[in-house]
C-alpha cells in the first residue's frame, strides 16, 4: 500500500512519468476531493496523486476542498505528503523557475473550511502546534535527496498564503515584505495545518512561477504566457526531485 501522496499545483495536474495502476472516486464526510485518487507507481515505487486544482485545473484557490482533500489521504493509509504549489518570488534570488522548501508560513487567507476540529461538543476544543508548520523528518529527505543529485533548491524560507483567486497589488507584496514573505501563493493554507491535524508528515515544494507584483526587473504587468513558461522549466526540476526522494521514504 501506498504511503506517499503528491498532491499537484498549477503546472502539475498529471505525474507525466506516473504509472498509473488505477483511480479511486473517494467519498468523504466533508463532500468531494478535488478529483479521483490516482495510484500508480513512480521511480519504481508506489505513490498516489492528487490534482489540487482538478484533473482539468478547473478549481479555483479558493474553492478547493482541502478538508476533503487531506481527510482522503489520511483514510487510506498515507503517511507522507508532498505539495507541489506554484508561487511568485518576493525576496531577492528567488526569480522565475526556482525551486523552494518553505519552512514557515503566514496565513493571510480568509473564509476557507480550515480545520477538522469544528467544535465537536464531546471532544472539547482542540488546538494543534504549529510552531514549525512543515514536518522535519520530510524535508530533510527532501533536502538531502537534492543535494545527492545536484537539483538547485532553495532550503527555507516564508511561505504567504492569499486569498486570489486575483493576484496580489504591488502594496500588498510591499507588505508581505516587511512581514517576512519570501514567496507568495494561494493554496498552502489551510492544507498545511488540516495536514498537520491528519497527523500527516506533510512538506511542500514550492515553484516560483512569477515575480510577485512589483518584484523583478521591469516590475511590469505579471503575464499568464510568461508564467506558464517558467513553471515548465521548474516542474521539470520537481519531477526529478521526485523521483529522487521517493525511493527514500
Ligand atoms: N501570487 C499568488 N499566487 C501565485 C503567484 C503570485 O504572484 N504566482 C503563482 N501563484
Amino acid at each position: 500500500m501506498a504511503r506517499v501522496a503528491i498532491i499537484g499545483g498549477t503546472g502539475l495536474n498529471r505525474l507525466r512519468d506516473l504509472e498509473i495502476d488505477h483511480r479511486e472516486v473517494m467519498h468523504t464526510p466533508y463532500g468531494e476531493p478535488s478529483g479521483p485518487l490516482t495510484f500508480g507507481r513512480l521511480a519504481g515505487n508506489e505513490v498516489v496523486f492528487l490534482p489540487r486544482h482538478g484533473t482539468g485545473h478547473t478549481i479555483p484557490p479558493h474553492q478547493v476542498n482541502y478538508r476533503a482533500n487531506i481527510w482522503a489521504l489520511q483514510h487510506i493509509g498515507i503517511e507522507y505528503v508532498i505539495a507541489v504549489a506554484a508561487v511568485g518570488g518576493i525576496r531577492k534570488g528567488l526569480g522565475p523557475a526556482t525551486l523552494l522548501l518553505p519552512d514557515q508560513i503566514i496565513d493571510y487567507t480568509w473564509g476557507r473550511e480550515n480545520t477538522f476540529f469544528d467544535g465537536d461538543r464531546e471532544k472539547g476544543v482542540t488546538h494543534i502546534d504549529f510552531t514549525y508548520p512543515y514536518c522535519a523528518r520530510l524535508r530533510d529527505r527532501i533536502l538531502h535527496a537534492a543535494r545527492e543529485n545536484g537539483i538547485p533548491l532553495v532550503e527555507c524560507g516564508t511561505y504567504g498564503a492569499t486569498q486570489g483567486p486575483r493576484l496580489e497589488t504591488r502594496a500588498e507584496i510591499d507588505r508581505m515584505e516587511r512581514d517576512g514573505c519570501d514567496v507568495v501563493g494561494m493554496t498552502g493554507m489551510p492544507e498545511a495545518a488540516l495536514a498537520r491535524e491528519a497527523e500527516l508528515c506533510y512538506a511542500a515544494i514550492n515553484v516560483v512561477a512569477n515575480w510577485a507584483a512589483g518584484r523583478g526587473e521591469g516590475s511590469g504587468e505579471i503575464r499568464m504566457e510568461e508564467i506558464e513558461q517558467h513553471l515548465e522549466r521548474g516542474m521539470e526540476k520537481v519531477r526529478a526531485l521526485l523521483e529522487a526522494v521517493i525511493p527514500a521514504l
